[in-house]
């Protein structure tokens, strides 16, 4: 089954088009990435989905019921822009509002559930105005996960934290998936979900552009071996009567799909090129996006 199900989506704002017929599925247990430069549409297809918007047309599906039916939607969670939280109030007081505000039986229990894991079990009484930007986040995140969602919806959570903080919300997001829970994350920061995300889809001017899983980005990686010497062109030239895919890349070169390392090595100094810096590499999904966003230039 599939958590969130998208098709022709399309939401416009003074005639321009924020989410133009994307088409978008997540599947229960995934962690979803949801990628795109800034106004690419991320956080309008969010906001769709959680019925912070009307769309113009389309069809949003969630666990396979319309977005709008009251047992699905009391199953979303939901952080986009900020917690809504009262500056004043302690971390666990704005939690206890919430729960009440949900109609939440076990509501001590349940906001100790969250706290633990957005591992602020030992600052629910810290007032939320004290609170840094990594914490508001985690709040923010125990919020929506108030009532055990089955989806969880994030619009940049990892955007300004440092780096002990990104790491920390990396785990927090893995526990999560892994309590049973699907996840969509909106990002313009690739890397931030490379380690984490199982899925990807990638949203440039409110389309979907590519949407694929993990293992396919991972089969999609080439491997190549990057090396630097002191003459490029001449190297090159030798490289090329062997290896069929040698491609100049600034001031090294990059060698495809190489199977036997040590006879390129040998090649090279058999030929009178001294090896600088070698070193084997695969295609990313940096790369990969930035490859896909400039073949849809046009
Ligand atoms: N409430 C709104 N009124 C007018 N334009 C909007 C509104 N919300 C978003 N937009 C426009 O829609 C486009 C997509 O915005 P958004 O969904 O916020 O992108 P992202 O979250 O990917 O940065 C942008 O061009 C933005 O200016
Ligand atoms: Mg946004």
């Amino acid at each position: 089954m599939n958590a969130i199900e998208i098709r022709n989506l399309t939401k416009s704002f003074r005639g321009m088009y924020a989410v133009d017929h994307l088409n978008m599925t997540v599947p229960v247990g995934a962690i979803y990435g949801f990628i795109g430069e800034n106004g690419s549409g991320k956080s309008t297809t969010e906001k769709l989905i959680c019925g912070h918007l009307v769309a113009d047309s389309g069809s949003i599906k969630l666990f396979g019921k319309p977005y709008t039916d009251p047992g699905v939607r009391a199953r979303i969670g939901a952080l986009i822009e900020n917690a809504g939280c009262f500056p004043g109030s302690s971390i666990y007081q704005n939690l206890m509002m919430q729960a009440i505000n949900l109609g939440l039986p076990d509501r001590d229990a349940e906001i100790r559930r969250v706290l633990k894991l957005v591992r602020m079990e030992e600052h629910a009484e810290r007032k939320f105005k004290q609170c840094s930007l990594g914490m508001k986040q985690r709040v923010g995140i125990a919020m929506a996960l108030l009532g055990d969602p089955a989806l969880l919806i994030l619009d940049e959570p990892i955007n300004g934290l440092d780096v002990d903080g990104m790491r920390l919300m990396r785990e927090i997001l893995t526990d999560i998936a892994h309590s049973g829970c699907t996840v969509l994350i909106a990002s313009h920061i690739l890397g931030e979900l490379e380690k984490i995300a199982t899925h990807y889809g990638v949203i440039r001017r409110g389309r979907l552009i590519a949407e694929l899983s993990a293992e396919e980005m991972d089969r999609r990686a080439q491997v190549f071996t990057a090396l630097k010497t002191a003459d490029l062109q001449g190297a090159k030239a030798v490289l090329s009567s062997v290896f069929p895919d040698v491609r100049e890349d600034a001031d090294t070169l990059r060698v495809y799909n190489v199977e036997d390392t040590a006879s390129l090595v040998r090649l090279l100094l058999q030929n009178g090129h001294v090896i600088q810096e070698i070193r084997k590499n695969a295609i990313g999904l940096e790369e990969y996006y930035i490859e896909l966003m400039s073949e849809k230039e046009a």
